[in-house]
């Protein structure tokens, strides 16, 4: 009785090998996972909406429909980067929405960490 055949012996280690790169690809996307990039927010749709009403934000925007100021969905379609959308709520460019009448007032009063939350949240409607 021989029980370690060539045969054996190959067919073992390519199983160990099938396993190996099954962990590999394992911990590969778990960290992945893991990862933050911009559309991730970082935040839940309780605070959110908090910072939303509290900055003003929801007596013009609504996140599907458009109220006197476009939705935060169309906003996001216009893929703007981050810093873009906090600078055009510092300094608005009504020529950016024709078909908005009203144009918005610039908000230079909302702290800049809070606009970074809102302006990652609205992106990651995408
Ligand atoms: C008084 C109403 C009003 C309020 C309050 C308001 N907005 Fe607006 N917003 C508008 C209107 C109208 C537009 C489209 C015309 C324009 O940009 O001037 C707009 C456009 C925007 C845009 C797109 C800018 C562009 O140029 O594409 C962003 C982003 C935005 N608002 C975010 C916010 C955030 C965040 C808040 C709360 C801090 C807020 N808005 C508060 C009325 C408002």
């Amino acid at each position: 009785m021989n029980n370690y055949s060539p045969i054996q012996f190959t067919s073992s280690f390519r199983n160990l090998l099938y396993l190996f790169s099954f962990v590999l690809f394992i911990s590969c996307s778990g960290s992945n996972a893991n990862t933050n990039n911009e559309s991730t927010p970082l935040i839940s749709d309780g605070d959110i909406e908090k910072l939303l009403s509290k900055n003003t934000c929801t007596a013009c925007h609504k996140t599907e429909q458009k109220l006197i100021g476009p939705s935060f969905k169309d906003i996001a379609a216009k893929n703007y980067s981050t810093e873009r959308i906090v600078e055009l709520v510092y300094k608005p460019e009504p020529e950016n929405w024709p078909d908005y009448s009203v144009p918005m007032m610039a908000m230079p009063h909302v702290p800049e960490n809070e606009l970074q939350d809102i302006a990652v949240w609205i992106n990651s409607l995408n």
